[in-house]
């Protein structure tokens, strides 16, 4: 492929980190002189940002990639970039001949230099993951959602057996604390109210002796930010003080997403979880003891190896025990080169299916209760986008819940707002003056 391409399009599967990743990578390639093109148009350049978490998800990059072919024949510069990208490298070129070049998620700062050699025909592979902050290396922050993504902690250094991320986003690396109040600053000041905190490890952040307690009040002492989230956190890495600051920190949100992933203790030492479930709960009441309306969240996988009918019901247990405001749950997927995948007794599909059914019916029924507790309660709703009716808005309760109000007030807003009616997946609310009339 020899052409300079002029515009691109970003598109990113897979966690948040990935979203804040192609947000940056946006950025940049903006700052090189390319535009951005608008949905449903066609661009010079399309930058995958894919996820290898599951087959399925790794699955998609390479059909994606196929569906990119134009009626004439001809095709956009492609780049594989994110988690599919480390792991197979320049084996994904030989498995799709359409791609132009190959970046991991801590070498994307190198783009520019990249596209530079696929324009003369080369096809660049970069999977470094060099010690070396890419951060330091991207534009400064000058646009921002309401809610916006902060990435501080990459990488993890605990090796559940199912997992591909400690190979594809390498070891734990936490970013220094000024370098992230200063991004934090100017996301604020372009216009972000609520700033989410990621990591694929977020609680095991630490810097001289800092952990994300101490992040989390530094941040929180920014003027005109008014809201602060992280995830995803580990259950063993869940401290004391970060659980004292949910009682403490007033910018805060009430909303702890702690997965447990199996509520069997046999099943989470096959998984090298270094949690059992009583220690879980234990974290779960120290918080709801620190913050009372704290909305509890998780992830979980039916069917790892080895799982039986006993097992699982152990997990519709401790769901019934925790009463998850809400959770994803997820059938096993065996990744290649981690220990799982080499286990035996693999759970059929069949089985694997019914387990899903089952627990996503156990977890919609306390994400409804939640949200029916929550029915009449008067509180605050960042507003973040246009909803399908004309004059709704969709915006977030301190609980993360989606809730549906009708306002003239724009995206960025910070809504008073009574709930008024509960659903399995969003609440609607009234504005006080819409109440008063
Ligand atoms: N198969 C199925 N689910 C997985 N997850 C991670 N690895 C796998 C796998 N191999 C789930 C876990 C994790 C979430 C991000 O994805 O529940 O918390
Ligand atoms: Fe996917 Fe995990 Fe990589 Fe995120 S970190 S992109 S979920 S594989």
């Amino acid at each position: 492929m020899t052409f300079t391409p002029k515009t691109f399009r970003i598109k990113s599967f897979g966690c948040q980190m990935n979203v804040y990743d192609g947000e940056r990578i946006s950025e940049l390639l903006t700052e090189q002189g390319l535009a951005a093109s608008i949905d449903g148009e066609d661009s010079d350049l399309v930058v995958l940002n894919t996820c290898h978490i599951r087959e399925k998800a790794a699955e998609k990059a390479y059909s994606d990639i196929g569906r990119l072919k134009r009626e004439d024949g001809s095709r956009p510069m492609i780049a594989l970039a994110g988690c599919v990208a480390q792991a197979e490298g320049a084996e994904a070129m030989n498995r799709s001949p359409m791609i132009d070049l190959v970046v991991g998620p801590q070498a994307y700062h190198r783009l520019p230099e990249m596209l530079a050699r696929a324009s003369r025909g080369a096809h660049p592979v970069d999977t470094d993951m060099p010690a070396i902050s890419k951060f330091d290396a991207l534009p400064k922050r000058r646009r921002a959602n309401p809610s916006a993504f902060l990435s501080v902690q990459e990488g993890c250094d605990k090796f559940c057996t199912y997992c591909v991320v400690p190979y594809t986003r390498g070891a734990e690396i936490s970013r220094p604390q000024a370098d992230i109040v200063a991004e934090a600053q100017a996301l604020v000041e372009a216009g972000a109210r609520e700033i989410v905190l990621l990591g694929q490890n977020v609680n095991a952040w630490k810097h001289d002796e800092l952990g994300l307690a101490d992040l989390i009040r530094a941040i929180a002492t920014i003027d005109g930010l008014e809201r602060i989230r992280y995830t995803t956190s580990h259950p063993a890495d869940m401290t004391d003080a970060l659980i004292a600051a949910h009682g403490e920190v007033e910018k805060l949100m009430p909303y702890l997403h702690l997965p447990v992933q199996s509520g069997s203790n046999r099943i989470l030492k096959a998984m090298n979880r270094s949690h059992g479930t009583e220690s879980y709960l234990r974290t779960i009441e120290k918080a709801r003891a620190a913050r009372a309306d704290i909305a509890i969240s998780g992830d979980f996988i039916v069917g790892f190896p080895g799982e039986t009918e006993e097992d699982f019901e152990a997990t519709l247990n401790i769901v019934d025990a925790v009463r998850y405001a809400s959770a994803y749950s997820f059938k096993y997927s065996a990744r290649p080169g981690t220990p799982a995948a080499a286990m035996e007794d693999q759970v059929p599909i069949e089985v694997m299916d019914d387990r899903l059914q089952r627990l996503h019916a156990r977890i919609a029924g306390h994400q409804l209760a939640f949200n029916r507790s929550t029915a009449g309660r008067q509180t605050k709703v960042l507003l973040e986008r246009r909803g399908r009716l004309p004059g709704q808005m969709i915006g977030r309760s301190p609980w993360l819940q989606s809730v549906h109000v009708e306002t003239d007030a724009g995206p960025g807003t910070m809504l008073d707002v009574t709930l008024t009616q509960a659903g399995p997946n969003s609440m609607t609310g009234a504005t006080r003056q819409e109440q008063a009339a």
